[in-house]
């Protein structure tokens, strides 16, 4: 069966069989880049661009690196560097790019919706590599496959992901995968960074950290997005974390031992605790090592797709 989309533009569209076939298709790239030769040829003779107009370490790298091992070419593109600046539109920008023979193109923007509206417009499969607060797909397949890696299903395992949900891609992304997949998930953060109506997403509300730790299985500790925060939600970073940062002293007093999680980039000391991070029971590098395997799948099947029409 093929993937039931031509785009991967959010969690949201696509279906629990998407979802499983991209998972067993990145096992078997998991496989691949454990071998002494990490590339194939799969991708020989698609062209994928990156456009990047936010700021981004490792899903660019990561994107790039799975592009690159499945042998496609690859072209980057930023837009400080860009003729955005002079102002060209979006889709005059992208049109532009096509018009050198791109087959796909990975894109982050700021705007939510910029990926939704690309692919009305444009004639390549689109990827979502982050639309502002809005999705980030490729780091919500990433997290569950890493979740179904370390506790061999999602299915029942109780997620609850801690921090800014408000501004926040990371967590809408996580909430439609992982209920997709059978799990119980929770947020947890202040008040003002909880978004009100929240639960007909199917999710559990608390503002309690140590509460939520000892129901989940697993706890998803995000940055607080202080680029994205026009207004004061709590009153000082300082405050935030001694509420709401994890620590290792909280850790130890669970009654449980719980497996960490985190999307980077971690602001040591703010939602996370050095130790913690750096901690047996955070599974944070393996996240970014299955992002490679997961992109790789999605990017795969997406031109697989591309290729049957
Ligand atoms: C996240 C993002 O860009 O949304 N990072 C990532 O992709 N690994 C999370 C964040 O910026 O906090």
């Amino acid at each position: 069966m093929p993937l039931s989309t031509k785009h991967l533009l959010g969690i949201k569209d696509i279906t629990p069989g998407d979802i499983d076939l991209i998972f067993k298709t990145a096992d078997n790239f998991k496989q691949i880049l454990n071998r002494p030769i990490k590339k194939v040829p799969s991708l020989r003779d698609v062209t994928i661009t990156n456009v990047f107009f936010e700021n981004s370490t490792r899903t660019k790298i990561s994107f790039e690196l799975a592009e690159k091992r499945l042998s496609a070419d690859v072209v980057n593109f930023s837009s400080s560097s860009s003729s955005v600046k002079k102002g060209e539109t979006l889709i005059d920008t992208v049109n532009n790019i096509l018009a050198m023979k791109v087959d796909m193109v990975v894109m982050r923007h700021p705007a939510p919706g910029a990926c939704q509206f690309l692919s009305e417009h444009i004639p390549a499969a689109i990827i979502n590599a982050g639309d502002g607060t809005h999705e980030h797909p490729t780091q919500a397949l990433l997290d569950a496959y890493s979740i179904r890696e370390k506790l061999g299903d999602v299915k029942g395992k109780k997620i609850v992901i801690v921090g800014d949900i408000l501004h926040s891609r990371v967590a809408l992304s996580n909430i439609f995968c992982l209920i997709k997949l059978g799990a119980k998930v929770r947020v947890c953060g202040p008040p003002t960074l909880i978004p009100k109506y929240i639960h007909h997403l199917g999710v559990e509300v608390s503002y309690n950290l140590r509460e939520s730790l000892e129901w989940c299985d697993i706890a998803n500790m995000l940055r607080i997005q202080l680029e994205r925060q026009d207004d004061r939600y709590f009153p000082s970073l300082r405050e935030y974390s001694l509420q709401y940062g994890l620590t290792m002293e909280i850790l130890n007093s669970l009654k449980k031992e719980i497996v960490v999680m985190h999307p980077g980039p971690i602001n040591r000391g703010v939602e996370i605790s050095s130790e913690v991070a750096d901690s047996e029971q955070a599974i944070i590098l393996n996240q970014v090592e299955n992002g490679v395997a997961v992109r790789m799948a999605v990017l795969y099947l997406l031109a697989g797709k591309k290729l049957e029409e």
